[in-house]
């Protein structure tokens, strides 16, 4: 594996969950295989969970870690090709990633879209512009439209929760939510769901709410909350804004927060959430805190999850 962007870069999914659970029964499996490499870990937006996660699984390795909160403290990159920078941005990227690619072995970044312009933040143009520039491998932290860490994470908790030997019916439900989020997580999710090809997929979100068709793919999209709910196995519930007219929020209707009564029309379904989660807007407390929620064993498989990733970055 050279990049870790999106699915695209893995060849198996089940033998990376599969990687992924070895590293979590015994952590320490590996811990030579890092020796004497370094990983640099660029934050340009907040993080707890990814950022504490992916060091712990890079030092599991037996590597060294640098975390740079870019967006805080380092000067302000310009990314665009033949930029005039009279502005704001100090560095370019084409000067400053070629320099991290001599300090480190692995490069791991977190970058979220603007919500401003769909066709910038769907060109991917920051994480391209690393990968173009550095010359050694990167890693997604979470880029403008994915959230591959995450994604494998929660088919790692999916895996680890599956009751019956048949295909379970994974709903993706938007909920509600203060602030427009990026679409990131619900992409990434559609994606990866789609790529292991083992479950009944359907994604439930308000009229305006329609993902990027090259993400949901052939799954079941219906406005109707309770109608995708019905039998659902596991229920991903995540807020998302618009992407027709990009980056917005229409309906917030607090209908379509998820309460225990909704979840009396499922097959006794677990829930998840990536977090940070807003109670009582997205999901009730009696869901998060009550025996059908998984969020801390997903939470928690974000180590298991990156070790595997970076294992197999190490391994070629
Ligand atoms: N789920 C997730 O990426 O959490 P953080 O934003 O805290 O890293």
């Amino acid at each position: 594996m050279r990049n870790f962007i999106s699915v695209h870069d893995v060849s198996d999914i089940n033998a990376l969950v599969k990687k992924a659970l070895e590293y979590k029964a015994d952590p320490f499996r590996d811990k030579s295989l890092g020796k004497n490499k370094r990983m640099g870990c660029l934050f340009l937006n907040p993080s707890m969970r990814t950022r504490l996660s992916t060091q712990i699984a890079a030092q599991n390795l037996g590597m060294d870690v640098i975390v740079f909160n870019v967006g805080q403290e380092g000067w302000a990159l310009e990314f665009e090709e033949e930029a005039i920078m009279s502005g704001n941005t100090v560095e370019h990227v084409k000067d400053a990633a070629p320099i991290l690619g001599k300090y480190f072995d692995i490069l791991a970044i977190r970058t979220f879209p603007s919500l401003k312009n769909r066709e910038d933040d769907y060109s991917e143009l920051f994480i391209r512009q690393f990968i173009k520039y550095a010359g050694i491998p990167v890693v997604s932290l979470e880029s403008a439209t994915l959230h591959p860490l995450q994604s494998l994470t929660d088919v790692i908790t999916i895996s680890e929760n599956l009751k019956e030997k048949k295909k379970p019916k994974i709903v993706l439900t938007w909920a509600p939510h203060v602030k427009p989020l990026p679409q990131c997580v619900a992409n990434s999710f559609s994606q990866w769901i789609n790529g292991w090809g083992e479950a009944d997929f359907v994604i439930t979100h308000p009229e305006d709410y329609e993902l990027d068709a090259q993400f949901t793919g052939n799954a079941k999209i219906t406005h109707n909350q309770d109608e995708a709910l019905k039998g659902a196995d596991f229920v991903y519930v995540k807020n998302w804004s618009t992407f027709n007219d990009y980056g917005k929020i229409y309906c917030n209707d607090p209908e379509w927060m998820l309460t225990n009564e909704k979840l009396k029309q499922t097959n006794d379904a677990i829930v998840m959430h990536c977090l940070p989660v807003r109670r009582n807007v997205e999901l009730s407390d009696e869901v998060l805190d009550g025996p059908h929620s998984r969020v801390t064993q997903q939470a928690s498989n974000r180590v298991c999850a990156a070790q595997s990733v970076l294992s197999e970055m190490l391994k070629s």
